[in-house]
């Protein structure tokens, strides 16, 4: 079983800033999802990461870095100087008016450094986390000479993402103590990984949907955002398939979700169903309420997958989202969990 220490405990950030500095990994809490952390800049500590996730070598990692210790737009171009090459005016206006907080940057990468972590493009993610935890282990590594920290979410590759310790733990019960310190810093506020903006195109292109909404993005740069095509970047997050649980999950409007409940009547049973939408089904129906908030459904979502898979039903039907902006963050992870 991997070490797992609670973040308020004694020492505890000072063993993982540690483990971190000699090339081991991490389970790092921050605001989105929990992440899977090693050092950027050392290539055998990346690997480990991928071997652990069982993720293809060639799908690029977000680098986190602490943060800016000098205020504003000079500070933020600092911390992101040692990895980025060029930085445009756009995403300095991003970094400053979003970090910290749930938002990954695509810049072009100096070719001279972690290689390993950028799967090899020529480009780099960045994000400085919001989370007091990371905040605090990322300054701890940076004192220890880590300058930033590798981290996709902490779970095998194409799974739901965790949003506790326990995920966490449960995802890599195959680690031993010495090969995976997790920090327990609770469950993750926002619970939907980071919005991706691509820098590297003149204009921003939205990769990935998060907390942070395209109206906002838009807004703080002054540009309107672009939607990804064939030539951006692959992410593993944008494959058609990716965040599912066991179960099947189909997504359906809550009429038609009635509907078919009703088709199966009292005798259903072996199915799940979340949604907004007050529902009538059998009493052998797992059923449970979408929050109406997208915030609140967003926190919630990766867990309740999880719960709804540990019954062992097969199939999870789920009301679709509304069309709402704010929901796109959450309506992205369901299409992509029913794919
Ligand atoms: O909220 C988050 O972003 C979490 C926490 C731990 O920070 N991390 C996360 O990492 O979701 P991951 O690896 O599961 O998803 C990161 C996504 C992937 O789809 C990856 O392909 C993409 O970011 N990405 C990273 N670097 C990239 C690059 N240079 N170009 C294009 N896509 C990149
Ligand atoms: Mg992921």
């Amino acid at each position: 079983m991997p070490l797992r220490l609670q973040s308020g405990a004694a020492g505890a950030i000072e063993a993982a800033a540690q483990r971190l500095a000699a090339g081991g990994l991490v389970g790092m809490p921050t605001e989105t999802v929990y992440g899977l952390a090693a050092r950027a800049d050392d290539a055998q500590a990346v690997r480990r990461i991928f071997a652990a996730k069982g993720r293809p070598a060639d799908h690029p990692l977000i680098v986190h870095l602490a943060p800016a210790t000098i205020a504003g737009a000079p500070g933020w171009r600092d911390a992101v100087a040692p990895f980025a090459s060029q930085v445009p005016e756009f995403a300095v206006a991003l970094m400053q008016a979003c970090w910290p907080g749930p938002l990954t940057l695509i810049l072009p990468r100096r070719p001279e450094v972690a290689a390993a972590a950028a799967g090899g493009q020529d480009s780099i993610g960045l994000r400085c986390p919001a989370h007091p935890v990371a905040q605090s282990l990322l300054i701890a590594a940076q004192a220890a000479g880590v300058a930033g920290v590798a981290a996709p979410s902490a779970n095998r590759f194409g799974r739901v993402s965790p949003t506790t310790a326990q995920h966490v733990s449960e995802e890599f019960a195959d680690l031993g103590y010495d090969e995976l310190l997790i920090l327990d810093g609770g469950a993750c506020p926002v619970g939907i990984e980071s919005t991706i903006v691509d820098a590297t195109r003149g204009a921003p292109v939205l990769l990935r949907p998060g907390a942070i909404t395209a109206a906002q993005i838009e807004a703080i740069t002054g540009l309107s955002l672009k939607l990804r095509d064939e030539a951006s970047p692959r992410a593993s997050g944008t494959l058609a398939s990716h965040y599912a649980p066991r179960a099947k999950v189909r997504l359906m409007p809550a009429q038609q979700l009635q509907a078919a409940l009703d088709v199966l009547g009292a005798d259903a049973k072996n199915i799940a169903v979340y949604a907004r939408t007050a529902l009538r089904a059998g009493r052998g129906v797992v059923l449970r309420r979408m929050p109406d908030d997208a915030q609140r459904a967003a926190h919630e979502l990766f867990a309740v997958m999880r719960e709804l898979d540990a019954t062992g039903v097969p199939l999870i039907w789920v009301e679709t989202p509304p069309a709402d902006s704010a929901w796109a963050g959450v309506s992205d992870r369901l299409h992509r969990a029913a794919a």
